[in-house]
């Protein structure tokens, strides 16, 4: 297996199938660190630098609490505009990575610009961790949906996924090259301005995913191990921020994942995912549900990250 130290994690194209393993046990030796609050100085002679080009909740801080639990420095923008990429001068990422790489020992990236983590990459001798790059890919965030589904189903194979949203999203993409390394099958529900592109699809095909359309959720729920919602009323990922309207829109019933849809049709073990923020697509009633795992979900978010910067700084092999 190929080391993780000093790699650039760009891309779930070109991780292997026990390199997920790998990352998920070192995530299940850091966790005692997580669940019982108590930092330890794994990192502590590390520093990362968060630049967050696009507005971040659950990517930037959990990113930040994982340093923090490892004992390491955090430093970091979460607004380009206050920076010289965002004001007059328009910074080009090369000058910017040439900054950064001094600042920090590992950089962690959104932006609304899709490849700017892999320029950046180019730019830069420390690592980069995309958090996110326009329509393109979210890697830390399907590796910790698939290190919750793995937790909570014991298994990433024999498993058929419902994935329900707009398909340009970013983590779509990183979640199905994913499904190249397992025994999985897709379900895939979108409007039909929301999915999967031609380019894409010829991708999957060349690396064998398993994927079918199918025209709403109720038509296969009942066929789902694993449910994964994304929105369909949601932002434009390319614009560095977009402002909520008084007209949002309302997600049509093929699009959404409902107690009564859950209830009725789904099977009792099917597990339901989020990678947040929501709209209307996932009811806060389903929160309730036995199928809900996206607050599991986002907890992991913390552990898989506290794996993702002890590989890649080197600091367990
Ligand atoms: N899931 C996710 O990427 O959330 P944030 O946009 O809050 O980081």
């Amino acid at each position: 297996m190929r080391s993780f130290q000093g790699r650039d994690i760009l891309s779930l194209r070109d991780v292997e199938r026990e390199e997920y393993f790998r990352i998920f046990a070192v995530a299940e030796e850091l966790r005692p660190h997580a669940e019982s609050r108590r930092n330890t100085d794994l990192l502590r002679h590390k520093t990362l630098l968060t630049a967050f080009y696009q507005p971040s909740t659950r990517t930037r801080l959990s990113t930040e609490a994982a340093m923090h639990r490892l004992g390491g420095h955090v430093l970091g923008f979460s607004d380009a505009k206050m920076t010289r990429a965002g004001d007059f001068y328009q910074e080009s990422l090369k000058d910017t990575a040439r900054m950064l790489e001094y600042y920090g020992d590992v950089i962690a990236m959104r932006h609304h610009q899709q490849g700017a983590p892999e320029e950046t990459a180019r730019w830069s001798s420390v690592p980069v961790i995309n958090c996110g790059d326009g329509w393109g890919e979210h890697p830390t965030q399907v590796l910790t949906d698939l290190y919750t589904i793995w937790r909570e189903r014991g298994t990433l194979d024999g498993l058929r996924v419902l994935c329900v949203g707009d398909m340009r999203m970013r983590t779509m993409h990183s979640l199905l090259y994913a499904a190249s390394q397992f025994d999985m099958e897709a379900m895939v529900v979108a409007p039909p301005d929301m999915s999967l592109l031609d380019d894409f699809t010829a991708e999957l095909d060349e690396r064998n995913v398993t994927y079918r359309a199918v025209e709403s959720v109720e038509a296969c729920i009942a066929d789902a191990d694993v449910i994964y919602v994304e929105p369909v009323v949601q932002a434009d990922y390319t614009q560095a921020r977009v402002e909520a309207t008084q007209e949002r829109g309302r997600t049509p019933a093929a699009y959404r994942v409902t107690r009564e849809l859950l209830r009725e049709k789904a099977r009792r073990d099917a597990i339901i995912l989020h990678s947040l923020p929501r709209m209307d697509e996932l009811p806060t009633d389903v929160d309730a549900t036995r199928h809900a795992r996206y607050w599991v979900e986002a907890a992991n978010g913390v552990v898989l990250r506290m794996a993702l910067l002890a590989l890649v700084l080197g600091a367990v092999e």
